[in-house]
Order: C-alpha cells, then sequence, then structure tokens
C-alpha cells in the first residue's frame, strides 16, 4: 500500500487524496519517496501557517494562508523557477474549504497547469470528502496502518529508552509485534510504554498487557468491537453441515494453506430463524480457527454530522480489520445494517447506498485475510447484491431445530448449569418443544428454574414441560415469515443442519 503511494507520487499523479489521521507518518512517507529520483521538493500547506518548506520550519511562504493564495502559489512556482518544476505540495485538512467554489476551481486549474510538470498535489486529512468537481482528477488511497516492519522499529526504540530487557528473543519480538498491529504509530509507541511501566520490562509475558490495550483503543473508536467468546463450537446444537463446513476451513488462513494453492476463504452469510444460533456460532468460530473476532457495528458507523464522515468510519474500520488480519469480521444482522441501502428511496443524501457500495467493492477487492462472518433473518430486506454467487464462500441456512436436535441442545444447555442429564428424559422434552428455537429451550429452561427456584426446591421435567406449554414460540406466532423464509432459503441456500439437507433431497 505504501509502495502504492510510492508508485502514484513517482507517476506524477496530480491530484493525490490521502486519507489518515496519522499526519506525521504520512509526511515522512513523502518526504521518503521524494528522496528518491527525480528527486522533488515537498511543501506543507496548513491554514495556520500557510505554505512551508518540508523539513524547513523556517521557510513560510508569504501570504499562502488562504487556499486560494496557497493553489495559486503552487501554481506559478514554476514560470519563475522553471529548473525545479517537481514539487510536491501537501495540503492538509482542506476539505472544510471545498464549499467554496474558489478553491475547486484553482484546484482544476493548477492539476490542470500541472500537466507535461512533475509537480502534484496531495490532499491530506482524516475524512474523505471530494467535490464532485474534482471526482475525475482525484486517485484515492488510503494511507495504510502501521506494517510490522515500522512498528519494529517503535518498539525497537522504546526497548532502548527502557534500558533493561533489550534482549528480547525473536519470537517475544514477533508476537509484541503482531498484538499491536492495528494500531497507529503514536498508539503503539503508547501501549508498548505503558506495558514497559507496568511491569518494568517489555517481553513476551507483556504480549497481553499490549494485546488488552489495543482491545481497549479499537473498542472506543467505538465502531469495531473486540470480541472474545469463551464458548466454543461444543456449546451449539446440531447445524452440522455448518459445523463440518467451518472445521474444515480452521487452518485455512495458514501459510500452508496458501502454498497447498487454497484460495483464502472469503466470508461466510448465515440467514435463519430468529434464535436458532446463528450469532453463537459465528463468535465461536473465532475460537475454532484461532483468530480474533471484530464486530462491525454498522449501526455506529452511520453519522450524520459530518459529509463524508460515514465513509471515513467504515474505512476505518476496514483498515483496523485488515492490519490485525488474518482475523473475522462479524457483522451481526447485515439485513438491518443495510436495509434499504439498495432501495430506491434515499432519505439520508444517499449516505446508506454510498456505504453499501464501499463495502460491496471492498469485499469485492480485498486480498487481506479477512474473514466476513454475516448473520441476517431477514431476507426480503438483505440488498440482492449480497446474495450474489461469488460474493460469499458460501450462504447457510439454520432452520429450527428438529427433535434430535433440540434434545442436543437441552442437554448442552443442562450441562452449562451443571445439571445431571440422566436426571431429565430428553426424547420427552424434544418432543413437547416442536417448533422451538435453541433460544426458547434456552428460556424455557430457565423459567423452570426460577419456578423451582422461588419455591425453595430443585427443578424437574415437569417443571421445563409447564414452561414449554407456557411458551408461545416464534414459529407459531409467526409462521407466515418462518415458512416464507424456509421457502426461500431452501432454493437458494445451504441447510447448516444435516438432517435439513436429508429433507431437502426428499423434496426435490
Ligand atoms: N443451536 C443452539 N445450540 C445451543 N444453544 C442455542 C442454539 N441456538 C440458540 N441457542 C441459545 O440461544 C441464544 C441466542 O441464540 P443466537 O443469538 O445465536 O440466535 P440468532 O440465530 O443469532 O438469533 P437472531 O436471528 O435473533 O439474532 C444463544 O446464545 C444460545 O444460548
Ligand atoms: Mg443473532
Amino acid at each position: 500500500m505504501k509502495e502504492e503511494l510510492s508508485i502514484l507520487v513517482q507517476a506524477q499523479y496530480p491530484l493525490i487524496y490521502l486519507v489518515t489521521s496519522e499526519e506525521e507518518r504520512a509526511e515522512q512517507a513523502i518526504a521518503t519517496i521524494a528522496q528518491m529520483r527525480p528527486q522533488r521538493r515537498v511543501f506543507v500547506w496548513t491554514v495556520t501557517q500557510g505554505m512551508v518548506e518540508f523539513g524547513q520550519p523556517r521557510s513560510v511562504q508569504h501570504n499562502t494562508v488562504s487556499p486560494q493564495a496557497a493553489i495559486e502559489w503552487a501554481m506559478n512556482r514554476q514560470q519563475r523557477d522553471p529548473q525545479r518544476d517537481s514539487s510536491i505540495f501537501i495540503f492538509k485538512d482542506l476539505h472544510p474549504f471545498f464549499n467554496d467554489p474558489q478553491t475547486t476551481r484553482w484546484l482544476r486549474d493548477a492539476i490542470a497547469s500541472f500537466k507535461g510538470t512533475q509537480k502534484s498535489i496531495i490532499l491530506m486529512s482524516p475524512v474523505q470528502t471530494i467535490p464532485i468537481e474534482l471526482e475525475k482528477e482525484v486517485v484515492v488511497l488510503d494511507f495504510p496502518l502501521p506494517d510490522m516492519a515500522e512498528l519494529n522499529q517503535v518498539l525497537t526504540q522504546q526497548l532502548e529508552q527502557g534500558g533493561r530487557g533489550r534482549k528480547v528473543s525473536t519470537e517475544a519480538r514477533e508476537k509484541l509485534l503482531r498484538a499491536a498491529l492495528g494500531l497507529t504509530k503514536d498508539e503503539a509507541e503508547k501501549v508498548y510504554r505503558k506495558a514497559q511501566v507496568t511491569a518494568g520490562r517489555l517481553t513476551e509475558a507483556e504480549v497481553d498487557i499490549v494485546l488488552s490495550e489495543k482491545k481497549q483503543i479499537i473498542r472506543r473508536n467505538g465502531i469495531l468491537e473486540y470480541i472474545e467468546e469463551d464458548e466454543t463450537i461444543d456449546a451449539v446444537g446440531g447445524l452440522e453441515e455448518l459445523k463440518k463446513w467451518l472445521m474444515q476451513r480452521s487452518n485455512a488462513f495458514t501459510e500452508r494453506a496458501r502454498e497447498y494453492g487454497l484460495p483464502q476463504p472469503k466470508g461466510m452469510l448465515i440467514l435463519g430463524v430468529p434464535g436458532c444460533g446463528k450469532s453463537l456460532i459465528a463468535k465461536t468460530t473465532s475460537r475454532l480457527w484461532g483468530l480474533p473476532l471484530l464486530r462491525l457495528d454498522m449501526g455506529r458507523v452511520y453519522d450524520g454530522s459530518m459529509v463524508g464522515r460515514s465513509e471515513a468510519n467504515l474505512r476505518n474500520a476496514l483498515k483496523t480489520a485488515e492490519s490485525i488480519s488474518p482475523a473475522i469480521l462479524f457483522i451481526d444482522e447485515l439485513d438491518k445494517a443495510f436495509a434499504g441501502s439498495a432501495g430506491s428511496a434515499d432519505s439520508d443524501g444517499g449516505t446508506s447506498s454510498r456505504i453499501f457500495g464501499s463495502f460491496l467493492t471492498w469485499m469485492q477487492e480485498k486480498t487481506s485475510p479477512v474473514f466476513v462472518m454475516a448473520t441476517a433473518n431477514r431476507v426480503e430486506r438483505l440488498p440482492g447484491e449480497f446474495l450474489r454467487k461469488g460474493r460469499f464462500d458460501e450462504i447457510f441456512f439454520v432452520d429450527l431445530p428438529n427433535a434430535e436436535e433440540r434434545q442436543e441442545i437441552f442437554k448442552i444447555h443442562l450441562t452449562k448449569r451443571r445439571r445431571d442429564v440422566a436426571r431429565f428424559d430428553l426424547d420427552q422434552l424434544a418432543k413437547v418443544s416442536d417448533g422451538f428455537s435453541g433460544a426458547e429451550i434456552e428460556q424455557a429452561l430457565v423459567a423452570a428454574m426460577y419456578e423451582a427456584f422461588a419455591q425453595e426446591r430443585e427443578f424437574t421435567q415437569l417443571d421445563i414441560i409447564a414452561a414449554i406449554k407456557a411458551t408461545q414460540p416464534l414459529s407459531r406466532t409467526m409462521t407466515e415469515q418462518v415458512t416464507a423464509l424456509r421457502d426461500w432459503a431452501r432454493q437458494r441456500a445451504r441447510p447448516a443442519a444435516a438432517s435439513v439437507a436429508e429433507y431437502q433431497r426428499m423434496e426435490f
């Protein structure tokens, strides 16, 4: 990605939009690129200082504080100084001035005048807002978060400052670096420093401190959430086909799998009836695969406070996920996240369809090992693009559990509450709970426990049966919706439970 910036700069793209909040790092990177042949001078504009040559703090150019004056200055430089016709002009935070028609016009004039020269303008800003006038002229680039090599510099510096413990083993070093992936340079610096201050050293034992700091930082940005699930895949009853699929791919992100020639899995969509374990199985996959699970909260991506804010949020979240990869990006309730975005009525000035578009493009083009795990239960609200073949590796349908699976779910939840399963007639429980989802089974069990607990006794088979009888399962109150979903899924999705597969084979 950094190479991409280098290529764009060297190929003399006249206008590059660099999205980043790490100004210093980005400036450094540009300055390094400018050192390469052909060498170029770098000027930096801010509204507070005007145009200043990079690395020459006293070289303030007078009367260049206003955006127009600065752009004009950049444009005219060539006439006065024809040999040095190759400067790079970085404009920091020019985006608030795009409302002014003069700014965009000056920019267009400047770009036009750059033809045949080696000058370029780089717009640097934490948000991406491109005025329509410039859309065709600009190349947008996300400045990537630091990679292992850059983090290594940060770590080395920190170790040197710490004095002691400089001899860190290669493995420990790698673990410390990996733990900080996904952070900006400043954040990584702080995290290492904090770990060092807390423990008095930086060794493999401090990896956990670094990790937990990182989790907090990621949580603070509010869009991604680092989820730690204690349950294993054994806590999910039934869904044998889906489990098999997931287990087969446990090592799909290893070097070995690449050498073998396997493609990287892209993602999966789990559709199904509410309360049947979709979210649960998605969360347990993290442990199964040994990969971090990042939940993307689409509700928080949307932010109408500023134009381009939502897009920036999404970009940042995806950028973080990519830098932590291999990782699982968990989007629960995809149907709610993108409801109506592909639809016609746009109440938010097109933001949701733009977000949806950027997300699809990202999914399409991503090469980093980020596995998208999405769940949904309202197919009709899901934009059709998601269902198209090839977008996800597989679309699974999770149906209501059959009798055998219900037995298994009872067993799981009884065991979880430290009860002896042998005391209960699972066969009977499964029979009376026909049409119940996993969540409803769990709720009935808990209700039975409350009942008995209030009477200060242990709960029995009869308490559970009574609780089941008192429950109206969703499949009965919303029969139509459930049937419609099943009919739809039968043709388009792969059944998550083996039993459904048999049932399907009988149907067709
Ligand atoms: N197959 C199952 N095995 C064991 N427990 C289950 C199963 N399905 C549901 N449960 C229990 O019900 C709870 C809720 O299930 P979960 O949140 O995974 O459902 P969901 O399919 O994501 O529903 P929704 O569509 O409403 O989001 C789980 O945390 C679990 O305790
Ligand atoms: Mg769910």
